[in-house]
């Protein structure tokens, strides 16, 4: 009985914050909440309500997925977390700001939660697999997955921003990180593009060098007089571009084969106006235009599926979300990821970042009609002629 009061009390909770909208964020709110004067009882104020928002705002879209993937035991669990950690956030709905021990509770529950949710990309992951193996797969299921997809993770990487901000500037006994005593957070005003880049590379050679024992060189330039900085958290510039050279590196040595020597791979680095930009370039044999769309969605990848035991090391590719996540985190600031190939000579990777930080604002699903209607969609007849493979004889028009 008292489950079920409990069940029913969150479920009207959740119908209640999921009719807020998100509110995004501009790099500046970011970082005047952790400039000199950062306060956190006002973190704690917005973050108590917002964050019951952002969670009920994608629960709500859970439960729009196919019945049959939410019945799968790792759908079913990441379903859990969510509710365990917007009850966990609503504890302190009406608790007074005031007392520090509330404050201070409040951060720890923030770190259970994102600790709760360290692994919600493999466990949804596995979810669909488990789906497919039962149910196989269907157009209009696979378009749905991929909205939501591309969803729920966009909503991931707010959350966890919030969490992380609101954990690094007032989890620890000192707000500054010795480390990085100028980040805001996990916010870098003085983003070294080129830093980080070489940072990936580096990494993303050592896979490969592990792989297929050697790896292309990188020749990067930078375009604007150096160096070129942004206001930007490197971590999510880092994922970005440690997956767009894991990718390039592979299909450079995979189309090399055992030639000692290998094209380099370039990348660049412009600065407008508008936009910084960071391109990178292989030679990796290239991807035909036909199947550009398909690299970003969360179920391909041309790689041998490593094996789930994580005691190996990490592999150079094999769940296919390297692109899908990189777009997002691109698309979160409002920028954004695009492949163009030339399909027999190699690809160019391109990474647009707002330049200015004032149009960096974050860039949140809302749970409303529209997005409902997505869900609800039947697959409808295409309206554009399908080519048929035969090809018509002309010759009976040729009295006209
Ligand atoms: N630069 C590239 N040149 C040729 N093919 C590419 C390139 N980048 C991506 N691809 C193709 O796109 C697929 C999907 O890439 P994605 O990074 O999303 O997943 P993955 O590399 O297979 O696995 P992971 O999740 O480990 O990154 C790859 O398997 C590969 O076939
Ligand atoms: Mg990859």
């Amino acid at each position: 009985m008292r489950i079920l009061r409990f069940l029913r009390s969150s479920v009207k909770d959740i119908d209640y914050y999921s009719k807020f909208s998100p509110s995004p964020l501009s790099m500046k709110q970011f970082l005047d909440f952790g400039s000199e004067n950062a306060c956190e009882k006002t973190s704690f104020a917005f973050l108590r309500q917002e964050l019951p928002v952002r969670l009920a705002n994608i629960m709500k879209e859970i439960n729009l997925l196919p019945d049959n993937l939410l019945r799968t035991p790792s759908v079913k669990l990441v379903q859990g977390w969510y509710m365990q950690s917007f009850q966990d956030i609503l504890e302190f709905k009406d608790k007074n700001a005031d007392d520090e021990k509330v404050t201070y509770d409040f951060t720890d529950a923030v770190i259970k939660v994102r600790n709760r949710h360290n692994d919600v990309i493999p466990t949804m992951a596995q979810g669909v697999v488990e789906y497919k193996e039962a149910y196989g797969t269907d157009p209009v299921v696979s378009q749905n997955v991929q909205y939501f997809f591309d969803r729920f993770y966009m909503s991931r990487i707010s959350i966890r921003m919030l969490l992380n901000q609101h954990t690094l500037l007032f989890g620890g006994k000192v707000k500054v990180n010795p480390a990085h005593p100028k980040h805001i957070g996990s916010i870098d005003p003085n983003c070294r593009v080129s830093a980080v880049i070489k940072d990936a590379y580096e990494n993303a050679r050592n896979l490969c060098d592990r792989y297929y024992m050697n790896s292309p060189e990188l020749v990067l330039e930078e375009f604007k007089a150096s160096p070129i900085t942004v206001v930007y958290v490197p971590s999510h510039l880092y994922h970005m571009v440690f997956e767009l050279f894991k990718n390039a590196m592979r299909a450079t040595m995979e189309l090399y084969g055992d030639a000692m020597e290998y094209p380099p791979i370039h990348a660049q680095v412009a600065l407008g106006t508008e936009d910084l930009t960071v391109k990178v370039s292989d030679r990796g044999g290239g991807v035909p235009l036909r199947k550009i769309d398909r690299l970003f969605t969360y179920t391909y990848s041309t790689a041998p599926r490593p094996s789930i035991d994580g005691a190996r090391a990490a592999p150079l590719a094999g769940y296919g979300y390297g692109l899908p996540i990189s777009r997002l985190y691109a698309r979160y600031f409002q920028g954004d990821l695009k492949l163009y190939s030339l399909e027999g000579y190699g690809t160019d990777a391109v990474i647009y970042i707002r330049a200015l930080s004032t149009e960096s604002i974050e860039r949140l699903p809302v749970y409303n009609k529209s997005a409902w209607k997505h869900y609800k969609m039947i697959q409808e007849a295409d309206d554009w002629c399908v080519p048929s493979k035969e090809p018509k004889d002309m010759t009976t028009f040729r009295s006209f």
